[in-house]
């Protein structure tokens, strides 16, 4: 299949949109990564994005919505199943970069979901993906547009290097301004948990709610933690499979600047000894930098043929800990202290 390269114009967007309406792919830009979009209440639509990403279908996926009343035909209950915290983090946090997962209404394909009988939404902030979603006249579910296990694109020429020829269109759109997939909070419990870390933290969600949030247990698994496995089982389906891997080995080294400096030229000399190309990321401790630029780094840095990647730990906080827990999957959970 040919992959068109459309752009933002109106009449680009309207043409992608009825690529969706028709049951075919489109890739697009959002503020966090880019999603590969399919109409999320068609079930056939839904099953071809499992066969071009190469992912498992029981991984279920965030429907993206562009106005805050399209939610309400996606979950139980309607306009009265959001609670009062959902309805507080709706008004402060969206559009942008938060997804909350709430029980579904059976309008939501069983495909969708994975199965499960709650449903991921989120309303983006960039303003390209939501024109798309307006001319789509429907729900777009999309999960990021790479191959499975590959780390994330955040331009449209990453999501071409996966992608071109086993999909429709690619929205030409600008590079991610994140850089990592949104927050993931389940709502449907006895209270908010956080199942995958984002832009928008721990902190910022307490202060918003005026209440403590917490982290899905499995994401404060820390490197050769001996505990059973089954307590870090993930409730996010897709948080349990390998992620954001380059082929590249990649090893996270703890730090300050000269420290890291030292570990790294220590560990890259002994691997250059073997024959290795080795490569080294500094983000200092900028989270934001870091989170722009990790995944489009681990990809060029696989187009250079790069053997190790040794990249500097964050400081695992606020934005730090979201990023340190890319860093942390792109590793296998290898770290130098
Ligand atoms: O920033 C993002 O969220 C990007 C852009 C395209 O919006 N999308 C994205 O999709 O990262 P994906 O499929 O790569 O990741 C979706 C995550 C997975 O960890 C999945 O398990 C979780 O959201 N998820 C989806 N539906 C869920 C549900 N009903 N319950 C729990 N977790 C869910
Ligand atoms: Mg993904």
């Amino acid at each position: 299949m040919e992959t068109l390269r459309l752009s933002t114009s109106d009449e680009d967007l309207r043409r992608a949109g009825g690529i969706i309406r028709a049951g075919s792919l489109v890739a697009f830009p959002t503020e966090t990564v880019y999603g590969l979009g399919a109409d999320a209440l068609n079930a056939e639509a839904v099953a071809s994005v499992y066969e071009a990403k190469g992912r498992p279908s029981d991984n279920p996926m965030i429907v993206h919505i562009a106005d805050a009343t399209d939610l309400y035909s996606l979950i139980k209950g309607g306009r009265s199943g959001i609670s009062d915290v959902a309805s507080k983090l709706m008004t402060n946090l969206w559009p942008g970069p938060l997804t909350m997962v709430f029980k579904k209404s059976s309008r939501v394909p069983d495909v969708t979901t994975g199965g499960l009988d709650t449903v991921a939404v989120r309303m983006p902030s960039n303003k390209t993906a939501r024109r798309l979603i307006r001319e789509a006249g429907r729900p777009i579910a999309a999960p990021s547009a790479n191959l499975s296990g590959k780390p994330s694109p955040t331009t449209a020429e990453d999501v071409l290097e996966d992608m071109d020829g086993r999909i429709r269109a690619v929205i030409m759109g600008e590079q991610c301004d994140v850089g990592i997939e949104s927050t993931v909070l389940d709502l449907t419990g006895d209270f908010p948990q956080i199942l995958r870390p984002g832009m928008i933290t721990k902190e910022k969600l307490s202060e918003v709610l005026g209440r403590k949030v917490y982290y899905d247990p499995s994401l404060l698994r820390s490197p050769g933690d001996d505990k059973a496995d089954e307590e870090f089982k993930p409730k996010s389906p897709g948080m349990k499979y390998k992620h954001y891997s380059p082929d590249a080995k990649v090893r996270i080294i703890e730090g300050d600047e000269v420290d890291f400096a030292d570990k790294a030229k220590e560990i890259g000399l002994e691997a250059k000894g073997r024959g290795e190309k080795v490569a080294i990321l500094d983000y200092g401790r900028d989270a934001s930098k870091a989170a722009k630029k990790l995944f489009a780094d681990l990809r060029e840095l696989d187009r250079q043929g790069y053997d190790l990647i040794l990249i500097r730990a964050l400081p695992s906080i606020g934005f730090g800990f979201s990023v340190m827990n890319r860093m942390l999957k792109s590793a296998g959970y290898d770290v130098v202290k």
